[in-house]
């Protein structure tokens, strides 16, 4: 990874710095989601949740990505959000985010994670596809009336 200082946080529930991380990605989330697809309006309320969790990465003190999951059982995670500023993508930080998360996840023991993704996002199919992802299913309509989802998930072994 290329310059500056890379920091892979967790944002935790006390956080001093809270409302400008969340600020900070709210802001990302608009620029980078469409309407139906953005969590902005609702990232708070999300990420207070007791079974979510977020990570994100900062350089030199600004976030530049962020992978947002939720554990709705002891068994089985999802990942909802997924995203890297866009000029600082195709430096690993996607890759690197979405790792750290599946890490959270199997330490907590759980079995399955699970996430939809727009097939014409090739970047995150690359991604998801590159990590183990596997496709379970065609999702019609997820996203809207025209916008359909893959289902993907990945396993791990049950020792
Ligand atoms: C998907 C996304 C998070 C990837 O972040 P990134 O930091 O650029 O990804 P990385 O640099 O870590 O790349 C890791 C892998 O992703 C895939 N990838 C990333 N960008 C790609 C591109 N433009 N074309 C094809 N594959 C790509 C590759 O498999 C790459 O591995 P490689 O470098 O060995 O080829 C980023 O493109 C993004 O924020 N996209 C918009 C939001 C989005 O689609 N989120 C997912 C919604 S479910």
């Amino acid at each position: 990874m290329a310059g500056g200082s890379v920091l892979l946080n967790e944002l935790h529930r006390k956080a001093t710095r809270w409302d400008k991380i969340v600020d900070e990605i709210v802001r990302l989330e608009k620029k980078i989601f469409p309407k139906h697809e953005s969590l902005a309006r609702s990232f708070d309320d999300e990420l207070k949740k007791k079974n979510s969790g977020l990570l994100y990465l900062e350089i030199n003190g600004d976030v530049v990505g962020y992978v947002m999951y939720s554990c709705p059982s002891s068994l089985c995670a999802i990942i909802t959000k997924l995203a890297v500023k866009e000029n600082h993508r195709r430096q690993g930080h996607g890759e690197a985010l979405l790792k750290a998360s599946i890490e959270k996840c199997r330490s907590k023991g759980i079995h399955r994670v699970s996430l939809h993704v727009d097939p014409s996002r090739t970047s995150a199919m690359h991604l998801y596809k590159k990590l183990g992802f596997q496709i379970d299913t065609l999702v019609k309509g997820y996203y809207s009336s025209d916008r359909d989802a893959y289902r993907m998930f990945i396993d791990f072994d049950k020792d």
